[in-house]
């Protein structure tokens, strides 16, 4: 399973230093929330915190972005430009997800679904032929360090199902809670990317991605 250590709880004060020290203890991508306080009930970044990151010389992992904000749509572009390799989008909200799907595709950049956990994994069946990767968050969006929320497996377990049968295929990420029994948990399930913040940045960074990346 890939390890995505998501970057709002690095010290943002020592943030090269801190990604720096998760991309040699052998962090996959980075993960970006970017929160505007409207979409979400907090405000984290924008659009330059990607800038920022593709300036630091030896941080060279890719970054995927995971935008929860109002009028996602206007930030596509910056985005691609800015050098997000992933960018996801929520379903909650978004009438026209399909059409930001197709927009985020059609600047090279992947595409994720992003759902809530009390959002039916029904929903997302329309778009499994569209996107690159289903994000199941296992938190419900909005802050670090909140209690994994067990209904993700049966809709990671359900994901497995139908990429198994369908000829299409789409990776399974999930995002929220994620430590080393909630990590082992989702790997059995069949993820193949886990977001992890505080568990990875708010203690022993080396340690924490090590056990992580060995559940
Ligand atoms: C929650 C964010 C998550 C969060 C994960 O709204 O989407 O990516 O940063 O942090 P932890 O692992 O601390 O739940
Ligand atoms: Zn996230």
């Amino acid at each position: 399973m890939k390890i995505s250590p998501s970057i709002m709880a690095a010290d943002m004060l020592n943030l090269e230093k801190d990604l720096i020290r998760a991309q040699e203890a052998g962090a996959d991508s980075f993960h970006v929330d970017i929160m505007d306080g409207n979409y979400v009930p907090n405000i984290t970044f924008g659009v330059s915190m990607v800038e920022t990151i593709n300036k630091f010389k030896n941080v060279n992992v890719p970054m995927d972005v995971h935008l929860m904000v109002e009028r996602p749509e206007d930030y596509i572009e910056p985005l691609a430009k800015a050098g997000a390799h992933g960018i996801s989008v929520h379903l909650e909200g978004n009438p026209h997800i399909h059409r930001l799907l197709t927009a985020i595709k059609s600047y090279g950049v992947q595409a994720g679904v992003a759902i809530n956990p009390g959002t039916p994994l029904i929903m997302v069946e329309p778009l499994l032929d569209v996107v690159d990767y289903v994000a199941v968050m296992s938190v419900n969006p909005g802050f670090c360090g909140q209690k994994f929320i067990k209904n993700s497996l049966d809709k990671i377990a359900r994901l497995i199902q139908i990429r198994a049968k369908k000829e299409h295929y789409f990776e399974i990420l999930v995002d929220g809670g994620i430590d080393e029994v909630t990590g082992s948990l989702v790997k059995a399930a069949g993820a193949d990317t886990a977001v992890s913040g505080a568990f990875v940045f708010n203690g022993d960074l080396e340690k924490n991605l090590a056990i992580l990346k060995g559940v």
